[in-house]
């Protein structure tokens, strides 16, 4: 049975007609042990009563910040240390919006800025608002910041839309809030990703590279640091930020990158190839830059090592995930790839669709089957990714 004793919850409301199931939520939270207060912007009233909250958490309802009663009864910087966790549900994409921007022009906003506690978040919106690229840039932000980002779940929308924006089910997030308090599926495992686009040097002004973003890779290591596994992320040249917790090595070509790779898998459980490794890189470097000279040049290019394989060979036995970016025949791609490459689990995508993008749509193949993951952002297909592998690490301890 979910557990939360002694567990104090902040959940703070926003205002989305998806409020009215934080009564059940507020009721669960209670039920497993846990005391709550609650917080409301003004727009959650119109969907909820504060008097419906006060009477199922037994606490006042904060609403303002210049509310002397409730301050009075508690301050609202007290209320923000008094947390263990706090939970916005549902969070629309105008909070999200104004979280993201480290406001402080409303009770909740500022609460949001004074705790220490760890800060869950619950979207519910119109599936184009949540796909909106401005909504998902500050989804984004926040889960660099370490915020939990739970769901939004697909489905039919209050407006009649049907798509991603949905809140999720209050025994969902009961659970999922549940989860933070217990030791993370990956504690204790150290896991090295690989990450970004490589540079082959033509000269030393010029090289070969791709369009790879990264951005897989990363969400990838801050999700994993936050299911407790200790991450490695070498990391071809990208403009991200650094995840809190993660190792990143630098490198530039293939060669650094299976260099920092090889030095780092020795006491690792998991190695995750998400590079877009460059396949070939010229043969010869020139010293000097190469000047223009006749109207043709030929630049011979030769095979770079495939990383991935020279760990899966090494027989350091880690659990080997690789990706498969394709233009054509996705699965069937992706199927040859994991039986050459001697992996345990591969993630094929289509390509063109995915660089760059904060979105991803995959496909899980292993020895047991494939399993379509469905599109997500980033953040939340990594979350999904690492349990099929955390799955696959308890069944080989087994
Ligand atoms: N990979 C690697 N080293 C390489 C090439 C690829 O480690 N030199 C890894 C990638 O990180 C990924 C997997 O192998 O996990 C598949 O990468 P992909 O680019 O899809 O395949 P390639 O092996 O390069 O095959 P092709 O370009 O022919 O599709």
């Amino acid at each position: 049975m979910l557990s939360l004793t002694n567990k104090r919850i902040l959940l703070g409301i926003t205002g989305g007609i998806a409020a009215y199931k934080c009564a059940e939520l507020t009721r669960l939270f209670t039920k497993a042990g846990a005391e709550v207060r609650v917080a409301m912007t003004r727009a959650a009233t119109e969907f909820i009563t504060p008097l419906t909250m006060q009477a199922l958490s037994g606490n006042r309802v904060h609403l303002d910040l210049l509310d002397s009663e409730a301050e009075a009864a508690m301050g609202h910087i007290e209320l923000a240390r008094w947390a263990d966790l706090v939970l916005i549900a549902p969070a629309t994409a105008d909070f999200i919006a104004r979280m993201s921007q480290g406001q402080a022009d409303d009770i909740l906003t500022t609460l949001v800025l004074a705790t220490a506690a760890p800060i869950a978040v619950a979207p519910a919106m119109n599936q184009a608002m949540w796909g909106d690229s401005g909504t998902q840039a500050n989804v984004a932000a926040l889960a660099q910041r370490n915020y939990h980002i739970f769901g939004p779940a697909e489905g039919e929308q209050a407006c009649g839309d049907v798509g991603l924006g949905r809140m999720l089910e209050p025994d969902e997030l009961a659970n999922a809030c549940a989860g933070l308090f217990t030791p993370g599926q990956l504690a204790g495992r150290k896991i090295v990703i690989t990450g970004g686009p490589t540079r082959e040097a033509i000269d030393p002004v010029r090289f070969i590279s791709n369009h790879s973003s990264g951005k897989m890779a990363y969400a990838l290591a801050a999700e994993a640091v936050q299911a407790g596994a200790q991450v490695v992320l070498v990391s071809g040249p990208v403009h991200l930020d650094t995840p809190e917790g993660v190792t990143r090595l630098d490198v530039e070509s293939a060669a650094e990158m299976l260099q920092a790779a090889q030095h780092n898998v020795g006491d690792a459980d998991v190695f995750i190839g998400v590079a877009a490794v460059a396949d070939y890189r010229p043969e010869l470097v020139a010293k000097e830059k190469i000047k223009k000279q006749a109207d043709e040049m030929q630049l011979r290019l030769v095979r770079n090592p495939d990383i991935i394989s020279e760990i899966a060979a090494s027989g350091s036995g880690l659990l080997m995930v690789g990706f498969a970016a394709e233009t054509e025949n996705v699965v069937h791609n992706g199927r040859e790839k994991l039986a050459k490459k001697n992996l345990d689990l591969l993630f094929a995508n289509e390509a063109t669709a995915t660089f760059n993008s904060d979105h991803i749509e995959v496909t899980a193949i292993s020895a047991e089957g494939e399993q379509a993951l469905p599109a997500a952002n980033k953040h939340l297909m990594a979350r999904k990714m690492l349990e099929l592998i955390a799955a696959k690490l308890k069944t080989r301890n087994t």
